[in-house]
């Protein structure tokens, strides 16, 4: 059972992980608009991923005899001056995410709540590949400097994404 100050932090995090989402679906219509379509199908795959994380936390509060409270999204940014301060400002945000994991698994930790810790390990890895992923393209895009021809490789290469549809099934 979880205690209802555990309840609430979890709760927290469901909106943040559907923050996520909106602010990477934010990120794809951005891309769109710029002709970026690799960018754009990367953002939409990883809009699907951090629907997922939400449901993860809502499948684990139910679980464990809590109730899901669904909190009110804020409006996530819907320009930024570049494709490169777009994906820093993803990557800031992920930098966030791993703070929040971080301070929520200090909690489960101070609770005592051993199951909690368990699953939040999962997140814990995640994160490490989130920020990896997010910081790979950013480091491409400094290398680039504002070389277009540059821009539509990458652009080619972020269209390549799958998504394992398996996974975001499992969390359904
Ligand atoms: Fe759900 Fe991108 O962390």
């Amino acid at each position: 059972m979880l205690t209802p100050k555990m309840e609430e932090a979890l709760n927290e995090q469901i909106k943040w992980e559907f923050y996520s989402a909106y602010l990477y679906l934010s990120m794809a219509a951005y891309f769109e608009d710029l002709g970026l379509e690799g960018f754009a199908h990367w953002m939409k795959s990883q809009t699907a991923e951090e629907t997922m994380h939400a449901m993860k936390f809502y499948k684990f509060v139910n679980e464990r005899g809590g109730r899901v409270r669904l909190q009110e999204i804020p409006q996530p940014p819907i320009e930024w001056e570049s494709p490169l301060a777009a994906m820093e400002y993803a990557l800031n945000h992920e930098r966030e995410v791993t703070k929040r994991i971080n301070r929520l698994m200090d909690f489960a930790k101070e609770e005592g709540d051993h199951a909690t810790e368990i699953f939040l390990q999962w997140f814990v890895s995640e994160q490490v590949e989130e920020e990896d992923s997010f910081g790979r393209i950013v480091n491409q895009m400094k290398l680039i400097k504002d070389s277009p021809q540059g821009l539509f490789h990458i652009d080619r290469e972020l269209a390549g994404r799958v998504l394992d549809l398996n996974l975001l099934a499992q969390e359904a």
